[in-house]
């Protein structure tokens, strides 16, 4: 039996014993399909499966989806991350309702062209909802390729992209790609993982280079990841009876769409935090703070590490005095925000992680005070 049969064949066997219950498994509407692909990306399992079960809840068609309000849609993904996702899932969305009348394309090309769809993707949904055969190929896989077969191409280069799909479609069992695709993802994200691969108990190991050579830690390789961008948020509370003072971010940067404070963006992260109350004020009332106006207190520093980024972000909260004029505050740099009750920020608006945890661990402290 060659290598490459002996994987395929080794591989589904060993997913027939192992296989993860998932609700989206086994899964021939096009729409439930792509809904967990789009959730399953850069997310766990674990982490991903109880937004499927609100989505489908919620959004039971594509015309539900395509027919949500963006905000709606942005509450429900809140804490999932990567945000463009759920962007793209209600551009695509209308897109499938209406220019292709709510039926999904059956093709890979058709799936591919879909906002926020790329290979793997499109893969995935063709394999699973129509039978089509083609291989996934994602963190995952290349792991899994290089280490059985001994590649030690950098995986993150086009070089290497092109030597492991090319292998991965010839191992793709055709008369069952659904199948096979599943089983890899199962198999690389539980059995040959990053660290501590299960290789006593696997069925491949006699013929895995990695495993008879003593190379498993080794591969797969990969190049240097380039540094991340440090950004730094200085972000101002103001309460005024019960009321804060938010806006929606806009469309080219990170967070696209969720909800913040008046914010002051940085270039460097300070080595002392408490200049940030009066830079704040200078910068949002240039002509003089509002009378009465009083810090509350500096928040920690918070740190969200994004793909490409890591946000650093501190809270200063200020009260406003009771007597103070709304409308005065409209007359300021303040304008461009909206004044909104407190509840609200939680429960109707979505917010950046970074602002979640702060508001949390907010209230936390005050009680414990
Ligand atoms: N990751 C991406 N798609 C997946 C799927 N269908 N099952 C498990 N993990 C996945």
């Amino acid at each position: 039996m060659t290598d490459q049969l002996f994987f395929s064949t080794s591989l589904l066997n060993w997913h027939a014993g192992h296989c993860r219950p998932m609700p989206w498994k086994g899964e021939r509407d096009p729409y439930r399909v792509w809904l967990s692909e789009i959730i399953l990306q850069q997310t766990r399992v674990e982490q991903g499966l109880p937004y499927y079960e609100k989505f489908v809840a919620t959004y039971p068609t594509v015309r539900h989806l395509a027919d949500a309000p963006l905000d709606d849609i942005l509450k429900l993904w809140e804490g999932l991350g990567y945000y463009s996702r759920a962007r793209n899932l209600h551009a695509a969305a209308k897109h499938v309702a209406y220019t292709c009348d709510g039926v999904f394309p059956d093709t890979y090309e058709g799936l591919r062209a879909l906002k926020g769809v790329g290979d793997y993707t499109a893969a995935a949904i063709a394999s699973f909802a129509y039978d089509l055969p083609h291989a996934v190929l994602d963190g995952n896989v290349y792991r899994v390729l290089a280490r059985f077969f001994g590649l030690d191409i950098p995986v993150n280069t086009p070089a290497a992209k092109k030597v492991f799909s090319e292998l991965a479609g010839q191992l793709l069992d055709t008369s069952r790609p659904g199948a096979y695709n599943q089983a890899i993802m199962d198999f690389g994200a539980t059995h040959c993982t990053p660290r501590l691969a299960a290789c006593d108990s696997c069925p491949m190991a006699s013929r895995c280079v990695a495993a008879q050579t003593g190379r498993v830690d080794a591969l797969p390789v990969k190049n240097k990841a380039r540094a991340k961008q440090e950004r730094f948020f200085a972000y101002a509370v103001f309460y005024h009876r019960d009321h804060i003072w938010i806006h929606k971010r806009g469309g080219n940067d990170i967070w696209a769409d969720l909800h913040e404070f008046p914010l002051l963006e940085l270039d460097k992260v300070p080595e002392q935090t408490d200049q940030l109350p009066g830079l704040l004020l200078r910068h949002f009332f240039p002509e003089g703070s509002p009378a009465g106006i009083s810090l509350r207190r500096i928040s920690r520093a918070y740190r969200q590490t994004l793909s490409h980024r890591v946000v650093t972000a501190v809270f200063c909260e200020f009260d406003l005095a009771e007597a103070t004029e709304v409308a005065d505050l409209q007359k300021t740099k303040m304008h461009n925000y909206q004044r909104i009750e407190q509840f609200k920020l939680k429960k109707i608006l979505a917010i950046p992680r970074i602002i979640d945890w702060f508001w949390q661990e907010k209230d936390v402290t005050l009680r414990l005070i």
